[in-house]
């Protein structure tokens, strides 16, 4: 027995992709992941981004014309503040004028630019003055927003102000991975707290030039679950979410930054957010671990059982989209984007069944009356992954691209996202022609049909 059903998502409802300048444009050599980059031993075998997809060659016409062609109606990407900003108060209008192009284009094309003002990068002269653990740096963002504000805000409706601060603060200051390769808890506190402090700068900033635009900010969320239940690791497991999934949104309603031993009044923080931002990948297992104090006990490993990603990246979970959909909008009250959701999944093996089990989560939280306002996938074309760099493990597109000849190839997931954008709809036709027949049975299993049972007669 087959029964056929539509999960029909919001009119309006935005799809589409999302990219980061520094990992599409290629040649960005004023910023501090370039530095990262040439200093050696910091990014998969000693790669640097190069032309990454080469954008700013041009090539973002001919992507934005894949995504348009795939129906996507919307796009996320970011400026390059070392850009535009080249040198402390100097600020480049060829380089405003490039984005206004992209942002052009994008309308063209009948997509909504979301443009995401910091996305992991930093200008070097910034890094110089101490970067985020500057209290400075707040007021050079906000004089940095202004400037992009008013150069494209005419044109644009959605303002990201920060991507992921939570990563960019552990990544760069507790674990080493990003610039400036820093284990310094105290240091990834301070850097919390200025880029909630930036948030908030931009945000008034924004609304100061047009009290219309939207404004939110992108925030990585993790699934968190134990290794076995045991009330240490529940403390473990309680301080991981405390800190990287929940404090910096909390600080929004209350006003206050409650970090570990740390609780900072930041009032100006409090109501700036006209949506929140979703970025989801993983589920980690948390566990108490006596023997790194530095790392405040904590151990973050891959789950066994599940799908695992490449390397150390977690577990591949999408189901895990719907509790932090439901605690996000709870907790902000405000309307969401997924502004990022993907896989690293060069052979396209796992991505349609991905993308299928996403949305379905997705869609479960809009029927629960969410109120999810799109939905964007990372990434369009395979680009410069960060400290994994080219690693071929690490392929996110919904376009494979080659960074020596600049080739684009669809992925089979490219076609079976461009029905359900088309559609606004994830119907079970497209599920049956996106996964194979034992995987739909297995997503949905239906009721196996039972002979009706008969009651005895009653006596009288
Ligand atoms: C980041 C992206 C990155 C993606 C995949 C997100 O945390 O915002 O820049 O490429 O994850 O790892």
């Amino acid at each position: 027995m087959t029964v056929d059903f539509t999960m029909q998502f919001p009119a309006g409802f935005l799809w589409g992709a999302a990219t980061a300048a520094h990992q599409v444009e290629g040649g960005n050599t004023n910023n501090t992941w370039y530095a990262w980059e040439q200093a050696g031993g910091r990014v998969y075998q000693n790669q640097t981004h190069g032309l990454a997809c080469d954008w700013w060659g041009g090539r973002y016409l001919e992507d934005f014309d894949r995504a348009a062609e795939l129906h996507h109606n919307a796009h996320r990407f970011s400026v390059e503040w070392s850009r535009i900003e080249p040198e402390e108060g100097r600020f480049d209008d060829r380089a405003l004028a490039v984005y206004a192009d992209m942002i052009a284009a994008l309308r063209a094309r009948g997509m909504e630019p979301m443009v995401t003002l910091h996305h992991f990068t930093d200008p070097l002269w910034l890094a110089e003055q101490g970067g985020w653990t500057n209290a400075q740096t707040v007021d050079r963002f906000a004089r940095f927003v202004r400037v992009v504000v008013e150069a494209l805000g005419a044109d644009v409706r959605l303002w990201c102000t920060i991507n992921e601060p939570m990563v960019y603060a552990s990544q760069g200051y507790l674990l080493g991975r990003f610039p400036p390769g820093r284990r310094n808890l105290g240091a990834m506190f301070r850097v919390a707290e200025h880029m909630l402090r930036g948030h908030a700068a931009a945000y008034h900033t924004i609304k100061a030039i047009d009290p219309d635009a939207e404004v939110g900010f992108a925030k990585h969320q993790l699934s968190l679950k134990t290794p076995f239940p045991h009330a240490l690791h529940y403390g473990a497991l309680r301080l991981v979410r405390s800190v990287f999934n929940r404090a910096f949104v909390e600080a929004i309603t209350t006003g206050e930054l409650r970090l570990p031993r740390r609780r900072v009044r930041v009032p100006e923080a409090r109501d700036t957010l006209d949506w929140i931002g979703l970025n989801y990948y993983y589920r980690f297992q948390v566990s108490f671990h006596p023997f790194s104090p530095r790392q405040l006990f904590l151990r973050q490993t891959a789950p066994r059982d599940g799908i695992r990603g490449p390397g150390d990246v977690g577990e591949i979970w999408p189901e895990g989209l719907f509790e932090q959909i439901k605690w996000l909008c709870q907790t902000t009250g405000k309307p969401l984007y997924v502004t990022e959701n993907g896989v690293p999944d060069p052979d396209d093996a796992l991505r349609r069944l991905h993308l299928v089990r996403s949305l379905r989560s997705v869609w479960k939280a809009i029927m629960h009356n969410y109120p999810v306002r799109g939905y964007l996938y990372w990434t369009l074309v395979d680009n410069f992954e960060w400290a994994e760099g080219y690693d071929p493990r690490f392929r996110f597109g919904l376009f494979a691209c080659d960074p020596d000849t600049q080739e684009r190839t669809p992925r089979p997931s490219a076609a079976i996202y461009g029905e359900i954008c088309a559609a606004n709809a994830l119907s079970s036709a497209t599920i049956r022609r996106a996964i194979p027949e034992d995987e739909f049975d297995a997503l949905f299993p239906g009721v196996p049909v039972r002979p009706q049972v008969t009651l005895p007669p009653r006596s009288t």
